[in-house]
């Protein structure tokens, strides 16, 4: 018996090419991990007809789902069968209730040759107990496609204790400019799970497309989802989201959205959705010109394929565009289970504003003293709007100029200046600074696929730092960080994973491990696992090059 689970032990080493330390490179990087004397946990062999036990906590039902989700991996990338069950168990994973000083995110680990405890005092403690057990894996025994893993491993002997060190972990994508089909969003939130990230904020309407279905307001989708071609000069063949008549785009219907919600729920993602105003607004103008200061010309307009002449913006002074807009946002908000509703306020052209006697009208009525006054009377009406639902509103740091809405929360991403200031004056912020968080930037100087330009090595990711310029006493209204994925230059799937691995996970250390257990050496290190990972995933990534610069 004895000898057999050697034998065993010791193909499995050579199976999984094991790293020379015990542990695997577990990213983020948890609070605590210590390496224990004890004999590590035998999975497969040693177990009769390769099956595992997972017990789920019998006062914490939340505990189950968890327990659940780790058997559904094992199952399908491993073959093993798994017994999931109330209560402890014996030489298996037990779910346990664990203190409430773990957070309502924080989970306890202890592996040793009996099994694996895992405590957690919430659902999602649980849940991210499980991901980092998953990292004590082999890679493909729970990220790989079925089939691609013997139900035949050892789990080091190990103790870990974390909790996150932000509440906003985030990852940012844009579905307008490029289209991203429902299947490509569901393996980006599983990444993101894997990486304890737990907000997928989701770039819904944009100039070049808007992608969320809107019962009252049907053109939405039927015109402005829909553009001529592929555009930003890209090359045609590097999507298929076509329809027959040859044009680019798509959209997601409600059931769709509602699908991928309940997929990101379960991975503990919440999705925050980004239906952009006053500005980015040309697709939903094209649909719907009576909403433009110049509705005879934006009548003439056809769906932009990108660049600069396509940009435009809602008219404020007509009451028939916030009509619209609490219309739409509120079958938005109706749908999303987020607190944060985010209204964009970015970038916005106030050219016609100038021209336009409605908006002057405004201006006048309301005793505003210009047009940046008047975003402001916008981002207010729509805040008073959306807390009537219920909701928080968060919008880029422009949001700012003129006066910021009195609840709204800012995310900070011309610098960190507007963050800062949001912090001081008492509102959230979430820090995304072009410096570190822009993902659409390339990262090497030479030899990238085309891209939108800037530098963004995964050095400087890894070198964010939230808080930094925040004052002590306002750190509370720091909620986190998050990186940004605009899609200009970014049509494929392959490449916006490109773009996103392995800069998530460096952004994911920053927000998640303390700051203490952040270190560049020991993260390269450990990301050597992390790449087995994603390739066991079939997630595209960038492999660093020696000599890349820094
Ligand atoms: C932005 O990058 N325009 C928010
Ligand atoms: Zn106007």
């Amino acid at each position: 018996m004895r000898k057999s689970i050697v034998a065993t032990i010791t193909s499995a080493l050579t199976a999984i090419g094991a790293a020379s330390a015990a542990i695997p490179g577990l990213v983020p990087m948890p609070m605590e991990v210590t390496e224990t004397q004890g004999s590590p946990f035998q999975i497969g062999a040693s177990l009769a007809g390769a099956s595992l036990e997972i017990g789920f906590a019998k006062n914490q039902p939340a505990s189950q789902e968890a327990a659940k989700f780790l058997a559904e991996c094992l199952t399908r990338s491993a073959g093993l069968k798994c017994g999931v069950r109330e209560g402890e168990v014996k030489a298996g994973v037990s779910l346990v209730a664990g203190d409430a000083a773990l957070g309502a995110e924080g989970y306890a680990i202890t592996v040793n040759d009996q099994g694996v405890v895992i405590r957690a005092a919430a659902a999602t403690g649980f849940f991210y107990g499980v991901q980092t057990l998953r990292q004590l894996m082999p890679p493909a025994a729970t990220f790989g496609p079925a089939g691609t893993a013997k139900p035949d491993f050892r789990i080091p002997a190990v103790e870990i204790k974390d909790q996150p060190a932000y509440r906003w972990r985030g990852l940012m994508l844009d579905s307008c400019r490029h289209f991203f089909a429902k299947q490509e969003v569901e393996k980006i939130l599983d990444l993101m799970a894997s990486q304890k990230l737990n907000t997928f904020h989701w770039h819904l309407t944009d100039d070049q497309g808007w992608r969320i279905e809107i019962r009252q307001h049907p053109k939405l989708t039927e015109v402005g989802a829909w553009r001529p071609g592929i555009g930003f000069g890209m090359d045609p063949k590097e999507t298929t989201h076509y329809r027959a008549d040859g044009k680019y785009g798509g959209f997601y219907s409600q059931q769709d959205i509602k699908e991928i919600i309940a997929y990101a729920a379960t991975r503990h993602i919440t999705i925050v959705p980004e239906i952009e105003l006053p500005g980015h607004a040309m697709a939903a103008l094209v649909a719907y010109p009576q909403l433009n200061c110049n509705p005879e010309a934006m009548a003439k307009q056809t769906m932009p394929e990108g660049g600069t002449i396509s940009r435009d913006v809602y008219c404020p002074g007509k009451e028939a565009t916030f009509k619209f807009l609490e219309e739409v946002l509120g079958e938005v908000a109706a749908l999303f289970p987020s607190k944060y509703i985010h209204i964009g306020g970015d970038e916005c052209p106030k050219d016609n504003w100038k021209q336009c006697a409605a908006c002057q009208k405004r201006i006048k009525d309301h005793g505003l003293k210009n047009e940046e006054e008047l975003q402001s009377y916008v981002t207010k009406r729509i805040e008073t709007f959306l807390n009537s639902k219920g909701k928080n509103l968060i919008g880029w740091d422009e949001i700012l100029e003129g006066g910021l809405a009195p609840r709204a929360a800012v995310m900070s991403w011309r610098g960190t200046a507007g963050g800062i200031k949001a912090a001081t004056e008492g509102h959230d912020v979430v820090m995304t600074p072009t410096s570190h968080c822009y993902i659409d930037y390339l990262q090497a100087k030479q030899g990238e696929p085309r891209g939108i330009g800037g530098f963004l090595p995964l050095q400087t990711v890894y070198s964010f730092d939230p808080a930094t310029g925040i004052p002590e006493d306002k750190r509370q209204h720091l909620l986190g960080g998050q990186v940004n994925l605009w899609t200009e230059y970014v049509a494929s799937d392959a490449h916006a994973e490109y773009m996103i691995a392995p800069r998530v996970s460096a952004l994911a250390e920053v927000v998640w491990s303390p700051k203490a257990r952040q270190d560049w050496g020991a993260f390269q290190a450990r990301m050597q696992d992390q790449y087995l990972r994603y390739q066991a995933a079939g997630f595209n990534y960038r492999q660093p090059k020696d000599g890349d610069p820094k």
